[in-house]
């Protein structure tokens, strides 16, 4: 196999090492393209830049592969847990029992949010929208553990296993809470003794004499759903993360951007989005035809929710992992729910139609994940706060990786400039 492109301008020739992962994929390495010959990388969105080696995650788009640290997604899926995920991709592989004996208890101890951090809480209003409660409260932490935050990569990487574990545990109760306070309810407290999902659920949905006892069913459900959000390669909002990251920022700061790139309707907002569609198409007493043939007008309004993505060409594995589940859980739980119905017939109508195949626009994660979130009982403002806990250790492990490479610079990429040319100043009484 080629070690080096060459690239022709101008009768001059520019030789550019090619780069090999472990999977095999391929790249051309540009880096000193422009100090050679004046020429930039244009790649509107970075749809075909690779920003970053990386040992986490291995995803094909073309062929519908997901791998966390060399693991198939369908695997930890059927064998694993969210902590245990969470702990593989952060440090690279599973724990030993003794290991993840150990994080769990960290996990179990650093659950707590602090009465001062509580206050932050009240300053917002009842109908705040979740997701900015998040990225703001998270981005406080920086404040209330400055010694976990000195944006010094030195410092912070020594500090890094208790900043992690706090990330994990502390964004889960305060995703509880932010539930809590905009239902006007009394908080509840972590449990030391209960394992992570059912913690989270007691804490979301207790009543101050009556705890609430989650079912084998519904925790293994939403360990489920966290496990298939826990990282996704270099996407909106890990970049984000990154790309913070890169200015020495602390990992605390870091993943708050990345709460804010996540809340946008055609990232992890995508799964509230889907839940409206299929309510609206509901009440207009739709089959999902009409929906459909809207969709295909091709206006960025009518897409199709928690169809297509920016990398999969194929199936996205979680999706099929996660469209068995929601049939399964909805009749364990014995709900029965008419938008799963509706789900499932758009899902069929539009992978018979050409307009669908033909973009190669397949079911994502979202289009089922809002269906199974539904009937554990959580309302659809907070389903993308719940992706955010998930996908936590995915933000992590990213952080880390810019924080330990002693290569790494910040993240500034270029453009090509399409403004204005130079010109004179006018003052203002000569403008028109
Ligand atoms: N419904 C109808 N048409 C669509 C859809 C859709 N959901 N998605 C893409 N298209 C069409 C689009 O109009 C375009 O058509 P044409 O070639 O005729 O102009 C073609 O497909 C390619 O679209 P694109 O915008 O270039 O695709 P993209 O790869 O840039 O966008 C996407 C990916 C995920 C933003 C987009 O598919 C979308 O908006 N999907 C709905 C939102 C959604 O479900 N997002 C969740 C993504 S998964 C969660 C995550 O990992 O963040």
């Amino acid at each position: 196999m080629a070690t080096t492109a060459t690239l022709k301008l101008d009768d001059k020739e520019y030789p550019l090492p090619i780069l090999i992962g472990t999977e095999g994929e391929k790249a051309i390495d540009t880096r000193k393209l422009r100090a050679d010959s004046g020429y930039i990388c244009y790649d509107q969105g970075y749809g075909n830049t690779g920003s970053c080696e990386s040992a986490i995650t291995y995803l094909d788009g073309d062929n519908g592969v997901l791998r966390h640290r060399g693991y198939p997604i369908e695997d930890l899926a059927q064998h694993s847990d969210f902590v245990e995920t969470t702990y593989l991709i952060i440090y690279g592989e599973l724990p030993n029992a003794a290991k993840r004996k150990e994080f769990g208890l960290l996990l179990r101890q650093n659950a707590a949010v602090e009465t001062q951090m509580q206050r932050i809480f009240e300053g917002f209003p009842k109908d705040a929208p979740p997701m900015a409660m998040l990225s703001s409260i998270v981005a406080s932490m920086a404040a209330h553990y400055p010694q976990l935050a000195a944006n010094n990569f030195e410092k912070d990487l020594a500090n890094f296993d208790l900043a992690a574990a706090m990330m994990v545990s502390k964004i889960r109760t305060i995703g509880a809470m932010i539930y809590r306070y905009l239902r006007g309810l009394p908080y509840i407290f972590p449990k030391q003794e209960l394992p992570f999902c059912e913690n989270f659920l007691h804490m979301m949905f207790s009543e101050p004499y009556k705890d609430y006892v989650a079912s084998p069913e519904i925790a293994r459900a939403l360990n489920l759903l966290l496990l298939l959000h826990a990282d996704h390669e270099q996407n909106c909002s890990t970049s984000t993360v990154r790309m913070v990251a890169s200015s020495s920022a602390n990992l605390f700061t870091s993943i708050s951007a990345g709460i804010c790139a996540l809340s946008g309707p055609l990232h992890g907002g995508a799964n509230v989005s889907v839940m409206q569609m299929l309510q609206s198409i509901h009440d207009e007493g739709d089959d999902g035809t009409r929906f459909i043939e809207a969709a295909k007008s091709g206006g960025k309004g009518h897409r199709l929710m928690g169809f297509g993505h920016a990398v999969y060409r194929n199936f996205d594995p979680r999706a099929k992992i996660i469209g068995k589940a929601a049939t399964e859980v909805l009749k364990k739980l014995g709900v029965n729910d008419p938008l799963l119905d509706i789900a499932t017939k758009l899902e069929q109508a539009a992978l018979k139609d050409d307009y669908f195949l033909s973009r190669k626009l397949y079911p994502n994660v979202d289009f089922y994940s809002g269906i199974i979130m539904r009937a554990l009982g959580i309302p659809t403002n907070m389903f993308t706060v719940i992706f955010a806990i998930g996908r936590t250790p995915g933000w992590i492990a990213n952080w880390r990786e810019v924080a330990a490479n002693p290569k790494g610079r910040i993240y500034r990429p270029r453009q090509i400039y399409v403004g204005p040319v130079k010109r004179d100043y006018v003052p203002l009484g000569q403008r028109s």
